[in-house]
């Protein structure tokens, strides 16, 4: 019980319609009247987190062979062969070196500017393992044993070196694994907000008079790097003192007004990046997912497509493609569905 406290934590059981107040361990109710005190065995059920220091680590153990297979069958889809990632998602292996591991800390991200990789970022091995079983794979999250996890653990590990190929990893042995993970040093306080007034962007004091000049964002980013998700003025931070600067040359946005009503050349294309349809998909060239205009010379002759698709990205699944499977989008709207699809089937 790292985190949860029975006492705190009350279920509030409205799909009954009733408030019952089952007063399970706590002698008196912390809301009367309101919900019950979780079991014992919903408290586990919420409480998986692994600390940095181990606790909360379940007893249990995989090799790296048995990883290996199960990497294959479960994750190689997204993830490539060796971790290095089909074209969508950021590489999990690579870009360190032995002497990393003696140093515990990689000289690649020291430097700055590489690509960096999961395990050269990882300082505390508690977080892979934590991450895998809570997360992945990422049409199933929460479907692995914790054997399996230890598994797979196991098996990216053997694939940055950092263990040998006959390495069994449990949870006896995860402290001595954590004393050579290449980048065990590189925790840093350097918080990496954008400074606002010479102090990182945390204490949300505003200033109510004789303010000096208006704070603005300075991106760190390189010029040709600007711009290139579009103008930052369009995205977040409309409140608050701190607003974006304009890259099309115009002022920062003024506080508290909605942003400018620049309606998106095309309300379904934005639709499909904010439903992330597009971190698999384009129009023209297959990634994770079939290219759009595929989709659309495929379905062309076929008058039922429209619901047979918007019932399919709704319910997920795999075998139409290939074998790698598209999650379930459940949370769509009616609505929403039947304009994504067919968007995507007009596309050439
Ligand atoms: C359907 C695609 C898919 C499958 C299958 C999949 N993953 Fe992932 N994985 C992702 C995506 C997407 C992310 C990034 C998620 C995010 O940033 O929120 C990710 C992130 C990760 C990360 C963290 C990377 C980082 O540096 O933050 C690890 C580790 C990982 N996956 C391991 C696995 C393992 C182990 C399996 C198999 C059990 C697996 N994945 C299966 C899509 C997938
Ligand atoms: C994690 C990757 C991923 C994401 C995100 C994703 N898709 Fe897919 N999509 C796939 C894969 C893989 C296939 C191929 C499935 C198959 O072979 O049956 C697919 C297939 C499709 C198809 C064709 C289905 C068929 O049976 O021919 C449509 C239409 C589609 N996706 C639309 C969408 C829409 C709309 C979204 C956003 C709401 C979306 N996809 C998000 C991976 C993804």
């Amino acid at each position: 019980m790292s985190r949860w406290n029975n006492a705190k934590l009350v279920v509030f059981a409205l799909a009954a319609g009733a408030c019952v107040q089952a007063a399970a361990q706590t002698a008196k109710p912390l809301y009367p009247g309101v919900g019950r005190a979780a079991t014992n065995a919903e408290i586990a059920a919420w409480d998986i987190d692994v600390r940095g220091d181990l606790k909360g680590l379940p007893p249990g153990s995989g090799s790296v062979s048995r990883g290996e297979t199960l990497w294959e069958a479960k994750c190689t889809s997204c993830h490539g062969s060796f971790g290095e990632s089909n074209q969508m998602f950021p590489p999990l292996i690579g870009g360190i070196t032995p002497e990393d591991i003696k140093t515990g800390r990689v000289a690649a991200l020291a430097k700055g500017g590489e690509q960096r990789t999961t395990v050269m970022k990882l300082s505390r091995i508690s977080t892979l393992w934590d991450y895998i079983n809570r997360a992945m794979p990422w049409n199933a999250p929460k479907t692995l044993t914790a054997d399996e996890v230890y598994a797979l653990t196991a098996y990216l590990l053997n694939q940055g070196n950092i263990v040998p190929d006959s390495f069994v990893l449990s949870d006896k042995n995860m402290a001595e694994v954590q004393a050579r993970l290449p980048n065990r040093n590189g925790l840093t306080r350097d918080h990496g907000l954008w400074d606002t007034r010479g102090k990182p962007d945390v204490s949300a004091k505003a200033c109510m008079k004789n303010c000096g000049p208006e704070p603005r964002i300075t991106s760190s980013l390189p010029d040709h790097a600007r711009g290139s998700h579009g103008d930052f003025v369009e995205q977040n931070r409309l409140f608050g003192p701190v607003r974006a600067v304009s890259l099309s040359g115009g002022a920062a946005v003024a506080a508290v007004t909605p942003p400018a009503a620049a309606p998106a050349a095309d309300p379904a294309q934005a639709l499909a990046v904010k439903a992330g349809c597009m971190a698999c998909h384009t129009a023209k060239q297959r990634g994770i997912g079939p290219a759009f205009a595929e989709i659309a010379a495929k379905y062309r002759a076929d008058s039922g497509a429209e619901n047979k698709l918007m019932a399919k990205v709704k319910s997920g699944g795999q075998g139409v493609w290939g074998n790698i499977p598209m999650p379930p989008f459940a949370n769509l709207q009616e609505q929403d569905l039947r304009t994504l699809v067919r968007w995507i089937l007009k596309t050439e």
